[in-house]
């Protein structure tokens, strides 16, 4: 469990001066981005803050000069706050600490901080996945300006953080894919398979399988290792009238496993890729409270503090956290936790594991 900041120190009372606050979005975007973003700038705007917008997440920083503006309540109208996407763009391929150049991999932290100087922010909010946050880290340990990180990402998979803005909006897409695939595999008799994004994690996988009522799950954490367990899935989808079966994208290709229920049970299967329409689309009303909550917190942890800060999800609020408690691994599914346990309990299949 990552110590909560108040009970490392007081909670400091700082008085509420003028301040400039740079934000970004950075990593792959997902929806409840731009609800963040516009409870960041008018609850900065309440307190009398210049709030400023990074383009393109530190790509925009790197830029010479930094591409950096004034936000204003025009650039956050209310339809902003479903909106899917990033007003101010978002870059998912750019480590800033090691910049592909002609002689090799380049750190370009140190502009970073620079950038910051130059456009004078006296505090900076990171909106991000695993990785951008542990790029907000990095960048914490060259500059004096406070970095504050929020957790994003259709993974949920941010380390000490129960939930990530944009899961809940990738959930209720992958879910329903789920109950419009039974549907037709119903009508064909078929197996369906339904590949969801989530490289090295199933937290997404899991949730759709079990609010869409599908058949079985396959997640990194809980993969197919054995002839047995594809025995025992097989035997399971061959009784069955029809059958959808999700994949996370880090346990196999959900064309792979199709290919092997095909085989193994001779019945026709079929494969789809969610892909992409689940980081698009409109934000889900949760989404778009998570992302009030995370910004409120993000807004009081720079008005009381100096300290270098990520906000987590922790017992149904967010909670302040030193943002170098973020420089682990991914945060995977516990295979004897809850969501497994739901998922079971709701029937789907999973390995044993
Ligand atoms: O990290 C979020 C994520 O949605 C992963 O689940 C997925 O593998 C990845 O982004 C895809 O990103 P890109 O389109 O940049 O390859």
């Amino acid at each position: 469990m990552i110590q909560p900041l108040w009970l490392r120190r007081g909670q400091a009372a700082g008085a509420d001066v003028s301040k400039r606050v740079a934000v970004l979005t950075s990593g792959g975007d997902c929806p409840g981005l731009n609800a963040a973003l516009r409870s960041l700038v008018l609850a900065g705007h309440q307190r009398g803050w210049t709030m400023l917008g990074i383009e393109r997440g530190f790509r925009g920083l790197l830029a010479d000069p930094p591409a950096v503006r004034g936000l204003t309540a025009a650039d956050v109208p209310a339809a902003r706050m479903a909106e899917g996407g990033t007003f101010l763009g978002a870059t998912s391929d750019l480590d800033p600490f090691a910049v592909p150049e002609a002689g090799g991999r380049v750190d370009r932290g140190d502009q970073l901080a620079a950038a910051l100087a130059q456009i004078a922010a006296e505090a900076v909010i990171v909106i991000g996945g695993d990785g951008t946050l542990r790029m907000a880290h990095k960048l914490a340990l060259r500059t004096p300006v406070p970095v504050i990180g929020l957790p994003k990402t259709i993974d949920n998979d941010v380390t000490g953080s129960e939930r990530t803005i944009g899961f809940a909006s990738a959930v209720a897409v992958a879910a329903e894919a789920v109950a419009r695939l039974a549907t037709t595999a119903a009508s064909h008799d078929r197996l369906l398979v339904l590949e969801t994004m989530g490289r090295t994690v199933g937290h997404l996988a899991l949730a759709a399988a079990t609010a869409g009522a599908a058949d079985a799950v396959l997640i990194p954490e809980l993969p197919l290792q054995n002839p047995e367990d594809w025995s025992a899935l097989a035997q399971r989808l061959s009784h069955a009238p029809s059958a959808v079966v999700v994949v996370a994208e880090g346990a196999a290709r959900g064309v792979a496993v199709a290919e092997t229920l095909e085989r193994l049970t001779s019945r026709t299967a079929r494969a789809t890729v969610l892909g992409h329409l689940q980081r698009g689309g409109p934000a889900v009303p949760e989404d778009r409270l998570l992302a009030a909550a995370f910004a409120t917190a993000a807004i009081a942890a720079v008005a009381t503090g100096g300290d270098d800060t990520a906000i987590l999800w922790q017992g149904g609020r967010p909670v302040p956290v030193p943002l170098a408690a973020i420089a682990a691994a991914a945060r995977p599914v516990e295979p004897a936790g809850l969501e497994v346990a739901m998922a079971r309990a709701a029937g789907v299949w999973l390995p044993a594991g």
